[in-house]
């Protein structure tokens, strides 16, 4: 079943063509980031016009690389949301109308599941059911327990920031440019993790849930002071990256106490983070348990996840009328089975 899969959730215009919700004959991301960059962050406006002006292209550029042609398409796969409504609503016209006019299924998905679904992407074994997925990006930091690819509940989730927002705040108040995660990241690797003490906070011992705004709060308190005047911006960024990470395995092993499960999935912006990678790697080998963590290209938004998870997707629901919109609020509540 090859799949073309669209994705204009946030600020990177995506389309992808997708074999059996695995095999990527192709993923381009239009990043607009050039865009934004001199605003410090995406402007909702400005995001919309430049999928306008850019899904077409993008569209033609996919199947061009996939040597292939819409009619070889067998089903059409969008996000339906979360994200910006204006954005989203630029990939969901497209998509429905190509579904229209090819006369193939519409699968209009969630943005969430497509990056637990990023794990399966390009690779010939697929994470053992039931797994856990620690879905950590700009916009969410959740813990899932994922059963199927229609069996998904959230066990765990910010109360505040996101991991990727906290990175973004912080490079910020760091100076650095927009996005800030890859840029803290970088400057991260030369510094020492164990310059400095920041908090790790947990709300609530027994839950499973995560808050990252009094890092973020105590990080700036710091460099307002005198010694954060003096520290090193590298020390700084490898101290704080080291609370986050330190606060996402704790939560990751409290999970694996608490429930039973055959892998582990790290997804999102921010699973493309060097130190978090590493950590969960070494948390793996020593627990025995393996981790499923795909290549950045596919840990960012982007269309093949979209397509992968319409394919898994789509056993057990029926393709989505074309009257339906996009939801910016879309719950995480997986498709029911008809
Ligand atoms: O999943 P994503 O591409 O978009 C959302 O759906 O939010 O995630 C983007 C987020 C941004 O906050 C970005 O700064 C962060 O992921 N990010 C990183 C890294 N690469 C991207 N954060 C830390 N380290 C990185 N290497
Ligand atoms: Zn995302």
């Amino acid at each position: 079943m090859l799949i073309l899969g669209i994705e204009t959730s946030c600020d990177d215009t995506a389309t992808a063509l997708v074999r059996d919700g695995r095999d990527v004959l192709a993923s381009v991301s239009t990043n607009q980031d050039a865009f934004h960059a001199k605003y410090g962050g995406i402007v909702p406006e400005i995001a919309s016009r430049q999928h306008v002006a850019l899904l077409s292209a993008a569209v033609d550029d996919a199947l061009e690389r996939a040597e292939t042609r819409l009619a070889d398409v067998d089903a059409i796969a969008v996000t339906r949301g979360p994200g910006l409504i204006g954005s989203l609503v630029v990939g969901v016209a497209a998509a429905k109308a190509l579904a229209f006019a090819l006369n193939k299924p519409l699968y209009a998905v969630n943005h969430l599941h497509g990056h637990i679904f990023a794990a399966f992407l390009d690779r010939a074994e697929a994470p053992p059911y039931p797994f856990l997925a620690l879905l950590v990006s700009g916009g969410h930091s959740q813990l899932v327990d994922v059963r199927s690819a229609t069996e998904m509940r959230v066990i765990g989730r910010t109360r505040d920031d996101a991991a990727g927002e906290a990175y973004d705040k912080t490079a910020r108040l760091l100076g650095l440019g927009y996005p800030g995660g890859p840029q803290l990241d970088a400057l991260a690797q030369r510094g020492n993790p164990k310059a400095h003490a920041f908090p790790r906070h947990r709300p609530d011992a027994g839950s499973l849930d995560l808050s990252f705004s009094g890092l973020k709060t105590s990080v700036r308190y710091f460099l307002e002071s005198d010694e954060g005047r003096a520290a090193k911006p590298e020390d700084v960024a490898a101290s704080f990256q080291a609370a986050v990470v330190d606060v996402l395995i704790a939560r990751v092993t409290r999970a694996f106490d608490e429930g039973s499960y055959n892998a582990v999935v790290l997804s999102g912006g921010v699973a493309s983070n060097s130190a978090l990678q590493s950590a969960l790697r070494s948390w793996s080998e020593k627990r025995n348990i393996p981790a499923f963590i795909p290549p950045p290209k596919y840990c960012t938004d982007n269309a093949a996840m979209i397509a992968a998870v319409a394919y898994h997707q789509s056993d057990a629901t029926h393709a989505d009328p074309l009257t339906l919109s996009a939801n910016p609020n879309l719950p995480f509540a997986p498709p029911v089975s008809p």
